[in-house]
């Protein structure tokens, strides 16, 4: 079942997914988790959350319109390749476009690329180096 929830919620499994659980909870905090707009969607297996995902309202670069990056994509490692992931992201697209949001973003570790490619998304900037993190390209999906 995926629900929005809150900023402490996501931090554990950020923490754990993205960051090998190196870090504090408070340091898997992104500057504009708490930003108006912004929203937080969980995927609950029962009672156990398992995959989130974060929406920001920010615009890449030039390009004009209502834009959100997603930040935070993470599914635990026992739930990956069932499509969990894939249902998030399309259930916060089918409530951007109710939003009249024009596209959304992402820095994309180049191992999640296919992910991403799967939705819609499609590769918009050259390979870039993320430090301690590794290659990334930006993806974009228009969504009117
Ligand atoms: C990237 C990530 C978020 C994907 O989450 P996920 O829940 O596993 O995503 P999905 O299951 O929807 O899709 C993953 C794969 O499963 C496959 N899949 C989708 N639905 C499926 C299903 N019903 N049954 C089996 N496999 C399925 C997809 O084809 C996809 O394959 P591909 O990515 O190799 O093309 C997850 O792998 C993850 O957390 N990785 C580590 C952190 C990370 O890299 N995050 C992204 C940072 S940019």
């Amino acid at each position: 079942m995926i629900r929005f929830i809150q900023t402490d919620d996501v931090l554990a499994l950020r923490n754990e997914v993205l960051r090998e659980g190196r870090l504090t909870l408070d340091e898997c905090r992104f500057p504009n988790d708490d930003a108006e707009g912004t929203f937080h969607l969980g995927y609950y297996d029962n009672d156990q959350l398992v995959c989130v995902a974060s929406f920001h309202p920010q615009n890449y670069k030039e390009y004009t319109g209502k834009a959100y990056q997603l930040r935070g994509m993470a599914t635990r490692e026992s739930h990956r390749g069932k499509g969990i992931g894939n249902q998030l992201v399309n259930f916060a697209i089918v409530y951007m476009r109710g939003q009249k949001v024009n596209y959304v973003w992402c820095n994309a570790r180049k191992k999640a690329i296919r992910f991403y490619q799967n939705l819609g998304f499609e590769v918009i900037s050259a390979e870039f180096e993320v430090p301690g993190i590794g290659p990334h390209h930006v993806l974009y999906l228009k969504i009117q």
